[in-house]
């Protein structure tokens, strides 16, 4: 193993939308070693050489995880352990939004992406946090829609948007990212939730620019500001690009 002196940031769902753009403007950086999260292979593959085509000044690798398997997380945890021995830094980006069937199937697969994944991905990825060089920082890319005293405003432009299943499981999210800031704040780590808000991405067939989405360039930006430690002051707060959100 070659020691690494980059500060390695592993990004869950790093092959589209935000999580894709974030891996992009990390690299623009040479002291970002971005580990490229992705359940396929092919697209992960896709993703990395994609990146690798642009030349810049940063590392890239592909990291094959997929946040709904547990086996899969466990497999991806060991793999960055003998390959890298540490990360600084996990982006828990992966989610889903639109998921058919009853109303238990779309509650359950949307839990399983969107809370259970990230809360797993930490509890494997701990002890190679705390082998980190630099300050370890975790981030819950999260969303408004998980807000309750959003959604109990009746002004909210989204307040007619049910998806019940997606609002609940980032709500979940939040308590999880609430639970690790008090668990590893004394550690000195730093988490956060964060939500990027509507962005253009292939979240759903709402996040197209021609509907009012902000380019992915704007969502991914300020998780670039917080894993450079900008925002170091509003551990275990729920963010917006600009200021924060309320519970
Ligand atoms: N875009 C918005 O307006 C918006 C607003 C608020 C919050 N967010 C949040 O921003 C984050 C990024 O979403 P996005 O908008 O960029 O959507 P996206 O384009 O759909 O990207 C989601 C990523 O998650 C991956 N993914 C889904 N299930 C996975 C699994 N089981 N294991 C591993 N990866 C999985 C997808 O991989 P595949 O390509 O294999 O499906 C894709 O790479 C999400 O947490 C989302 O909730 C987005």
């Amino acid at each position: 193993m070659v020691a690494i002196k980059q500060t390695i940031v592993l990004i869950t769902g790093g092959n589209g939308g935000i999580g894709f753009e974030l891996a992009a403007q990390l690299l623009s950086d040479a002291s970002k070693y971005v580990l490229l999260g992705s359940r396929s292979l092919e697209k992960g593959n896709a993703a990395v050489e994609n990146l690798r085509s642009r030349k810049l000044p940063g590392t890239v690798d592909l990291v094959q995880v997929d946040v709904a398997d547990e086996t899969s997380i466990a497999t991806a945890a060991k793999d960055v352990e003998s390959k890298y021995g540490r990360i600084d830094a996990l982006v828990n980006n992966a989610a889903v939004a639109v998921v058919h069937g009853s109303l238990a199937n779309q509650l359950n697969e949307s839990f399983k992406v969107n809370a259970t994944g990230p809360a797993v991905m930490v509890e494997a990825f701990e002890p190679l946090l705390k082998k980190s060089i630099f300050t370890p920082r975790i981030i819950n890319v999260t969303s408004g829609a998980g807000s309750i005293a959003i959604r109990l405003d009746a002004n909210t432009p989204t307040y007619s948007q049910k998806v019940v299943h997606y609002r609940a499981s980032k709500s979940a999210l939040n308590m999880i990212s609430v639970c690790q800031s008090v668990e590893y704040g004394p550690l000195g780590w730093k988490v956060f939730c964060y939500n990027p808000g509507y962005t253009v991405s292939n979240l759903s067939e709402l996040n197209k620019a021609e509907l009012g989405a902000q380019p992915t360039s704007k969502g991914a930006a300020p998780i670039v500001d917080i894993l450079d430690g900008k925002r170091d002051g509003e551990h275990g707060r729920f963010l917006n690009p600009v200021g924060q959100l309320p519970w």
